[in-house]
């Protein structure tokens, strides 16, 4: 078979990139011990029920306009929270974690956005210095009903 000059650069350019970014991602995983993140803090997506804190999802108080916010992510809803009421200004820790695919967790209008992975408690912190409505929704396409996968969040007075 023959390849013309440029056939053969395109082909060793080509597959040199491709070896290249393989490396890259082997390395990175293997030798450097990249993962997801909140590595250190793993569950079982199959006992999410029965695993601490999402045995008992919702939103509690831990201090002074301080609150903890623990949420189930699964095709496709947050399960089990709704009417999220906050007070303006206070500190919200969110812990989240999908009992099934990859799901996102997005507030538009802040800065809080994180992907959802099963197996992983993820979390993120934010804090809400002006009221009005907000909607935590899911922008990691996850199934048929992706685009139903949201919950609002109010903050008040
Ligand atoms: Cu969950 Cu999209």
């Amino acid at each position: 078979m023959h390849f013309h000059k440029f056939e053969k650069i395109w082909l060793i350019v080509g597959s040199g990139t491709l070896i290249v970014f393989l490396l890259i991602i082997g390395i990175n995983a293997f030798a450097m011990g990249h993962t997801p993140p909140s590595e250190d803090e793993i569950l079982n997506p199959r006992e999410v029920d029965t695993t601490p804190p999402f045995d008992e999802p919702g939103l509690k108080k831990v201090s002074e306009n301080e609150y903890e916010l623990v949420m189930v992510a699964q095709a496709f809803t947050f399960e089990s929270v709704k009417d999220l009421k906050i007070p303006k200004g206070a500190t919200v820790h969110f812990k989240v974690t999908s009992k099934d695919v990859v799901h996102g967790f997005q507030i538009p209008k802040t800065n809080v956005n994180m992907m959802i992975t099963p197996g992983h408690v993820n979390s993120i912190t934010h804090t809400f210095d002006e009221t009005g409505q907000f909607l935590i929704l899911c922008n990691e396409y996850c199934g048929v009903g992706h685009q139903a996968m949201g919950v609002p969040l109010e903050v008040i007075e």
